[in-house]
């Protein structure tokens, strides 16, 4: 069984990175011998969807398949055979990054048919997860509505694949030593403290994550432990 994990930050060792790994290493805990891999979007060389339509064309030759070429090409079908997509992006002004933005138009654009509701023509209906890391507080995120700006993806990928969990992870540590950046809404103190509290928590809550979706594979009950949810 194949899981995996998409990093959307340009990080790889970021608050992203950190928790796509706990996840899959939950994923890990329940089947031991699962195959787990780490896309890291930024890797790669792409752009969003551009508009050909040749995946909604009837009876074309790329009819519910990306047309165009570069250098996901070869991963995007790769990914729609997967047993579990864990999806993970840093908030970037109040979003996704761009970057994974734009993989995930390529990704389930293709399997989004386009009856009178939409539908789904994707190969496979794996189990789906985002989990986000940003600077907000959850008070904050709460404020600036993050769960509804966050959803949309969300919601294709539920079309597309299943509906998905997911983890929002507040607050995060942005810089290794804050004073040596200009960051002064921001206090080292408080920040540093919240990683070494919290961040461990976060680390749990992804690894859970990935157990509970281990666990609806393997048709086991996930623990209360094991599934985070919206969380
Ligand atoms: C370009 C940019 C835009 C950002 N915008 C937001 C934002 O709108 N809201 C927020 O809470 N954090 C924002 N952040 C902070 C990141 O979401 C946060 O530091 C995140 O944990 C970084 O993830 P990483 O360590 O995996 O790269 C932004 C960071 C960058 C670099």
């Amino acid at each position: 069984m194949t899981f995996y994990a998409i990093n959307g930050s340009p990080r790889k060792r970021g608050n992203t990175a950190v928790l796509l790994d706990k996840a899959l290493q939950g994923v890990k805990d329940v089947i031991p011998d699962a195959d787990t891999k780490i896309i890291h979007v930024y890797d790669y060389s792409y752009t969003g969807c551009v508009s050909c339509y040749a995946c909604k064309r009837k009876g074309g030759k790329y009819y519910g398949r990306c047309a165009k070429k570069d250098a996901i090409s070869s991963l995007l079908p790769e990914l729609s055979q997967a047993d579990g997509l864990i999806i993970g992006s840093p908030v970037y002004f109040h979003s996704l990054t761009g970057q994974l933005q734009a993989f995930l138009e390529r990704l389930l654009y293709p399997y989004l048919a386009y009856g009178k509701e939409y539908y789904s023509i994707a190969p496979k209906h794996m189990p789906v997860a985002f989990v986000y890391t940003m600077n907000a507080t959850e008070e904050k995120a709460q404020q600036m509505n993050y769960q509804i700006k966050l959803s949309p993806m969300e919601e294709y990928a539920g079309v597309v694949f299943s509906p998905p969990a997911v983890l929002y992870c507040y607050d995060t540590c942005q810089f290794d030593d804050y004073k040596r950046y200009m960051a002064q809404r921001f206090s080292e103190e408080k920040k540093l403290q919240r990683r070494q509290e919290h961040f461990p928590i976060d680390c749990e809550n992804a690894r859970g994550m990935g157990r509970a979706m281990a666990q609806k594979i393997t048709g086991q009950n996930p623990t209360a432990e094991g599934s985070p949810g919206r969380i």
